[in-house]
């Protein structure tokens, strides 16, 4: 697999970053995980305007984040990743420096990551049954509207998950359900409300939540921006989590409890499909070329 660092496309073997980089001493750093489709990425807009809200926030001196959609299309196709869906990885840490708390002064250059592999598919079960999910205390620090590769919390989330038989570890803040590990946090109330938590500093404001809001509006389905406690998740007559790879992914239960009646519910494929279907409508994907063609 041939990656990108600082400006070279090589193989993963052959690139090296000093022990001093901030995102290894310090975690500090910013990423994006996006989808590419043919070799063009998906929602490019949305995730460099994110990407630029954690540069502004972390005053990290990325000088040309818009050039990033050149460098992951340039490593798409240096990896033959030219057809069907691909996972795209960016990174951008504020660069290698003695190690000392304050930025580096003078500021040295930002590193800048990139990786890429094909998309696998969710397995058809996964998404015809649903997924359990946990309940794990939110213990992130309060910025988590920045995409920082500071994940540790989000990792050991992801292990109990992982522990428990469970696809994701849903974080709870003051008894109310936020977000997931790496998804965002949606539920329908027994009356057909949409909930989900405001966008705010509690939690990642993803592409693929903002993309199912919009669709959820277009679909008359009453959406209701709002804290969820716990007890009212439990409730619930569904449940989903959104993302980037997890695109819209029906949760069936919740700490071992189903949720509803325990299925995939009509909302939720609902917004799936329509999901999908605008993926398909901005992003047609080619038709695969017949075998000796
Ligand atoms: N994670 N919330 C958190 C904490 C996330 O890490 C993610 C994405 C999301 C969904 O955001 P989006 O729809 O823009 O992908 C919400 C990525 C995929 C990751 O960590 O790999």
């Amino acid at each position: 697999m041939l990656v990108y660092l600082d400006g070279a496309v090589l193989p993963l073997a052959e690139a090296r970053i000093s022990p001093e980089d901030r995102a290894f001493l310090f975690a500090d750093g910013l990423y994006e995980a996006l989808l590419a489709r043919d070799g063009r990425l998906l929602f490019w807009r949305e995730h460099e305007a994110r990407l630029r809200h954690g540069l502004d926030a972390l005053r990290l001196p990325l000088t040309d984040p818009a050039g990033l959609e050149g460098v992951a299309e340039r490593l798409l196709a240096a990896n033959g990743l030219v057809a069907g869906e691909a996972v795209v990885y960016l990174q951008v840490s504020r660069g290698a420096a003695p190690r000392a708390h304050a930025f580096p002064e003078p500021a040295v250059p930002p590193t800048v990551y990139a990786t890429v592999k094909p998309r696998e598919p969710h397995p058809a079960d996964r998404v015809a049954k649903g997924v359990p999910a946990i309940t794990v205390p939110d213990d992130r620090w309060a910025r988590c509207d920045v995409k920082s590769t500071a994940l540790l919390a989000n990792v050991m989330a992801q292990q109990a998950a992982k522990e428990a038989g469970a696809h994701e570890a849903l974080f709870v803040r003051d008894g109310v359900a936020i977000e997931g590990s790496h998804s965002n946090l949606f539920a329908v109330r027994r009356d057909g409300r949409l909930v989900t938590y405001p966008a705010c500093n509690y939690i990642l404001e993803g592409v693929t939540r903002n993309e199912v809001l919009r669709l959820a509006g277009a679909l008359g389905v009453p959406v209701e921006l709002a804290a969820l406690p716990v007890a009212e998740l439990r409730a619930a007559a569904e449940v989903f989590v959104t993302g980037t790879t997890t695109e819209v992914l029906p949760v069936t239960t919740v700490d071992g409890r189903p949720v509803g009646d325990g299925l995939p519910g009509p909302v939720t494929r609902r917004l799936r499909e329509a999901y999908l279907a605008r993926l398909d409508e901005l992003w047609p994907l080619r038709a695969p070329l017949a075998p000796g063609a």
